[in-house]
């Protein structure tokens, strides 16, 4: 196993390149199993989640080449299997997300059960509900989800009892290849579902209310499409996290390469805390504060402020000049990161989902910590960046799933990082 060893307070300065976003090309890579053709990718994140979905694709039968870092041509139309394994499945939830294609593709598929997640229960029976509105029968055996719809998948009038971002995204692409029209109805509008439906749409697919919480769907009745050669969106949560990088040192930070009204919830936060936001088309640039205020904080669907971004606003949270709330409302266990930011020194309580930061700039020790999870790791990376002295992360590998070149960019930013084998 790695450990990032970071020396915290040194002047960071410059430019972060953003990279593409790896919830968009989770839905995207998996989308493709809808295609007849070949398809090209770019801007595709490489990092750890992205190459297990990739590595699931090929155990189907797919096939692709990487036709540079940052892209691939891949081919699904050699698909023989239909089953995504627990050994796959257990290291990466999104794989749930072949679900939805592989059932409308060839009527039949088994996903075994995600289970256990560092950050709460997160289920997936809204995206089983809604199949089995669509006429798919579906079996629970073993661990494994066990779906069949011999005929083909039928269109639905699907209402979501909570909005699910995954869950959309899944039925979005059974309704793809289904028979008939199906109307999602408390659909999720994240700029990474808007893509997947802009792609599909692209494909020749008859598909209305994209970016709302009603999209409507016109299958093609188990005719597969002709993708358009595409290029994933900026990733806003990694764009989020730069720029706290820069808020937690209070320096200027410029981010390339980035959709900034994507990310309009986690700026007007920035402006709350009195740190500046200059914008152009693809680079937002924050400015220091003159003295970090403290802030309120509720975590919701977009185009509210995002649940991937909570951690790392309550590390930023430890510098601001008083008491700051942090609410958690989509996910109960994701404050496994408040545990290592103590031991570091910030003050923080927690009562059910609502934590309380008391804010004392220049406060905060390095030492050693654990990352836990994606967002959580990213949080103590940020905290590591102000705190006095050496910070060293362990169970790095929780990065390496969602942060492409984490080393390069932050010292290209001037941070004092490295990686270490423990
Ligand atoms: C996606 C993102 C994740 C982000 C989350 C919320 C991907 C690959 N992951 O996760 O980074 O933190 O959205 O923005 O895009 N729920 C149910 N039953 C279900 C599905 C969801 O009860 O069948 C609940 C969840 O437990 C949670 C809420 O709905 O409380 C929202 O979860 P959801 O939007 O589905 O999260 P994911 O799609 O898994």
């Amino acid at each position: 196993m790695k450990y990032l060893k970071i020396i915290g307070q040194q002047p960071l300065q410059g430019e972060v390149k953003i990279s593409g976003a790896k919830n968009a090309a989770l839905p995207l890579l998996a989308s493709t199993i809808l295609a007849k053709n070949s398809v090209n990718i770019d801007n595709l994140p490489n990092v750890v989640d992205i190459n297990t979905l990739l590595k699931l694709l090929e155990m189907l039968g797919s096939s692709f080449e990487k036709t540079s870092n940052n892209s691939i041509c891949i081919n699904t139309s050699n698909i023989h299997e239909t089953k995504a394994t627990y050994d796959i499945v257990k290291t990466m939830r999104a794989s749930i997300l072949v679900l939805g294609p592989l059932l409308s593709r060839f009527g039949h598929c088994e996903v075994s059960l995600p289970g256990g997640c560092a950050i709460g229960q997160r289920p997936v029976d809204l995206h089983l509900k809604a199949l089995e509105q669509m006429g798919a029968i579906i079996e629970i055996k073993a661990g494994y989800i066990i779906a069949t719809a011999p005929n083909g998948l039928k269109g639905a009038t699907i209402v979501f009892d909570k909005i699910t971002v995954t869950g959309t995204e899944n039925i979005v692409m059974a309704a793809a290849l289904a028979h008939g029209t199906t109307k999602i109805i408390n659909a999720a509008k994240e700029p990474e579902v808007v893509q997947l439906c802009e792609v599909l749409k692209e494909a020749g697919l008859d598909i209305k209310g994209i970016g709302t919480n009603e999209i409507e769907i016109v299958g093609t009745a188990q005719k597969l499409l002709e993708f358009k050669d595409f290029s994933i969106i900026p990733d806003r949560i990694e764009a989020g996290t730069y720029l706290c990088a820069g808020a937690i040192c209070n320096t200027k930070l410029k981010i390339t390469n980035v959709v900034a009204s994507h990310l309009d919830a986690v700026l007007s936060k920035f402006e709350e805390m009195g740190f500046s936001i200059q914008k152009d088309a693809n680079t937002i640039t924050i400015l220091p504060a003159q003295k970090i205020k403290p802030f309120k904080l509720t975590t919701t669907e977009y185009p509210g402020f995002p649940t991937d971004m909570q951690a790392q606003f309550m590390a930023l949270a430890t510098q601001a000049h008083g008491v700051s709330i942090v609410d958690e409302n989509l996910f109960e266990n994701r404050y496994m990161h408040v545990n290592e930011l103590l031991r570091m020194g910030a003050d923080i309580t927690l009562k059910g989902h609502t934590a309380t930061i008391t804010g004392t700039p220049n406060e905060l020790t390095g030492t050693d910590v654990m990352a836990t999870d994606l967002r959580a790791s990213s949080a103590l990376v940020l905290a590591a960046l102000v705190a006095k002295g050496e910070t060293n992360i362990h169970r790095i590998y929780h990065l390496d799933r969602g942060y492409e070149k984490l080393e390069e960019k932050l010292e290209g930013i001037g941070a004092n990082v490295a990686r270490f084998d423990e």
